[in-house]
């Protein structure tokens, strides 16, 4: 295949920070998707439909000029959020979903919830309201080993969340491993999951490979080659339950590249060929579309994009280096090539 056509796409999971790094960082998504999930994970967080207002003026503002991006805002849950901002977000036409973090979990996490039981006032009134809940599915405890974070949270708490409000619609974002892939396909249609490129292409050997490779470095971690295989079948399958959130999350290449990286693969810039070449892998190109432009607006009951997109089979190469503030910014797999460009 040497021209690939698809209706436009969206990005259902997206970090795209705030003040310099958002002007940097806009534009390359603005290009490949037509909305996309924006988290709130900023410093100090989205944590009202009032602070989602103002984040997301300065994300119009920044857009290249005549773009027609459309940010889906989230807010931040924490242990003082309380069911009356629930019921503004609602109310409001732009907040789109409420994000869970595990306290300490990743970055900006500090200020979430230490025990999800403790939201069930608002995860009830959620479930009222119909607005979705976005999940970081991974436990934090330290005894717990890094690689089994993600099987734990799903056992020990989405099962009973679940359980306890069957009508709550459910996003396991960024899922990594194959525990999480059959827990979807087994819960009912009101549970889904976002899969990142990087999680489609690589396992942890990546890495490792010939050294420290902090560029691959994301949390939820990447993990062994059976877990990889058992996600790049559950986004080919065509199941309408897995859908495209890319989770690109920009830090200065300073703040990857140190003694205590951040955690983040930045893909915002060639986002969808990083997805086509992966599916292109399982021979299922014609998969694609449906993964990214049709299950994610389908899940969260909005309209599907109607413009077209054209990706082409051409070999280019992926820069070294993209503007950023500090210290520039590497994109994944920065300095190789990839086989597919968007027209
Ligand atoms: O790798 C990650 N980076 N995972 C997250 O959950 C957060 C994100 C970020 O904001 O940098
Ligand atoms: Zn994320």
């Amino acid at each position: 295949m040497q021209t690939l056509t698809l209706t436009r796409p969206d990005d259902w999971h997206l970090h795209l920070r705030d003040g310099a790094a958002l002007k940097a960082v806009l534009p390359h998504t603005a290009r490949q998707f037509a909305r996309a999930v924006v988290m709130p994970n900023l410093k100090p967080p989205v944590r009202s439909v009032a602070d989602a207002a103002a984040y997301r003026e300065r994300i119009l503002a920044a857009l290249p000029a005549g773009s027609q991006f459309e940010p889906l805002m989230t807010l931040y849950l924490t242990e003082n959020t309380r069911p009356e901002e629930i019921v503004a977000a609602k109310a409001s036409s732009f907040v789109k979903a409420v994000k869970y973090y595990p306290a300490g979990a990743t970055t900006n996490s500090d200020l979430g919830v230490a025990d999800l039981r403790r939201c069930d006032p608002i995860f009830e009134t959620m479930e009222r309201l119909d607005l979705p809940l976005l999940l970081h599915g991974e436990v934090t405890d330290g005894c717990v080993d890094i690689f089994d974070r993600e099987k734990v949270f799903i056992e020990k708490y989405l099962i009973p969340l679940i359980s306890k409000f069957p009508r709550l619609r459910v996003v396991l974002e960024h899922v990594t491993t194959a525990d999480a892939v059959q827990f979807v396909l087994s819960a009912p249609a009101t549970v889904a999951a976002t899969i990142t490129p990087q999680h489609l292409l690589f396992n942890r050997n990546a890495l490792f490979q010939g050294g420290l490779r902090p560029h691959f470095y994301c949390l939820p971690v990447l993990k062994r080659e059976e877990h990889r295989a058992a996600l790049l079948q559950a986004a080919t399958s065509g199941n309408p339950k897995f859908f495209l959130g890319t989770d690109s999350a920009p830090h200065p290449r300073g703040s990857k590249e140190s003694a205590c990286g951040c955690a983040g693969c930045y893909s915002a810039l060639h986002a969808l060929e990083l997805y086509a070449e992966a599916f292109e892998s399982a021979d299922a190109l014609d998969k694609l579309e449906g993964f990214a432009s049709f299950h994610g607006p389908d899940f969260y009951r909005l309209p599907r994009n109607t413009e077209q997109i054209t990706l082409n089979k051409t070999t280019w190469r992926i820069p070294e280096e993209l503007p950023f503030p500090e210290s520039g910014l590497a994109p994944l797999r920065a300095g190789e090539e990839i086989t597919w460009q968007m027209a």
